[in-house]
């Protein structure tokens, strides 16, 4: 390697450095995103097996209104009013039962949250509980190609450039770096196979997770070795006395 990262010249250094950091906020923000999403799935804060599977596997058992109100929306309405609206949905949720005997309850329980003016889905409309009174199926197919694309692209160009910074590391072995900056593309790609296949069966969350993880890991090992090599390790070798000039020499690239 004609360049290594320990002597590239400061302004590179700043310029790769700045990258990464940025970058690495970047990651940070996304996990939050990733907790604030899919990881309140359950209802519960931080990311879970269940998480993984409400989200992409759906939760076929039951609607989402069911879900809810056997859930967090309990306290809002007493047993009887929750299992007519229960039964409602059961039966096919058809409108002419909804207009004569689930709006009242709805409008008395619900709408002072669920209303035209706030931020939760408006239950004044019959659509907007209908929709949540079918199965939940998980993510859509639609959703799943809108995320799937995005991915493939945004992310690829991260770790492009994180792995170009990496290819200047000398402290590793060139297998284990080859190793290390075709990892994440890797874990990329199971990650998002296994979007697709814990739709299609609940088994597969695990390899969400370890997919995700695995993506992360790299990112962090090819992070910190590069931010060690660029700014401590040079200090290391800084020699002890006034011998700058033989220093400076170090610090030059070899030639050939
Ligand atoms: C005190 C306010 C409040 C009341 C009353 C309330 N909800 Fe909610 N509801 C919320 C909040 C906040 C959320 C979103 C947070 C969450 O998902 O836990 C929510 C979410 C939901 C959702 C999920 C919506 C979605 O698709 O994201 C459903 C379904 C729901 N409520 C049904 C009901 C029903 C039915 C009632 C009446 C029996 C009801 N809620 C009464 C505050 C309320």
């Amino acid at each position: 390697m004609p360049y290594e990262l320990k002597s590239l010249p400061l302004s590179t250094k700043v310029l790769f450095s700045s990258y990464l950091i940025i970058i690495a906020i970047g990651y940070f923000v996304a996990v939050l995103q990733i907790l604030f999403t899919h990881g309140m799935a359950d209802t519960k804060f931080g990311l879970s097996i269940e998480d993984i599977v409400y989200s992409y596997y759906g939760h076929r058992s039951g609607s989402k209104l069911e879900a809810m109100l056997n859930g967090p929306m309990q306290p809002y309405a007493p047993p009887e009013e929750r299992f007519q609206i229960i039964q409602w949905v059961r039966d096919g949720a058809s409108r002419t039962e909804y207009e004569q005997a689930i709006r009242p309850i709805i409008e008395s329980r619900c709408v002072m949250c669920h209303g035209p003016n706030s931020t939760q889905p408006d239950f004044t409309r019959f659509e907007e509980v209908q929709k949540r009174a079918v199965t939940d199926t998980g993510a859509t197919v639609q959703s799943l190609v809108r995320v799937t694309h995005v991915h493939l692209f945004g992310i690829s160009f991260i770790f492009m450039f994180v792995g170009i910074i990496f290819c200047f590391a000398s402290g590793a072995p060139e297998p284990l770096k080859a190793l290390a900056v075709a990892m994440p593309f890797i874990f990329q790609l199971t990650d998002i196979a296994s979007w697709w296949l814990t739709k299609l069966s609940p088994y597969f969350a695990w390899l969400v997770i370890a997919g995700g993880a695995g993506m992360a890991m790299s990112f962090v090992f090819m992070w910190i070795v590069s931010m060690y090599e660029m700014w401590i390790l040079p200090l290391k070798y800084r020699p002890q006395g006034i011998q700058t000039e033989s220093y400076l020499r170090y610090l030059r690239p070899k030639k050939g």
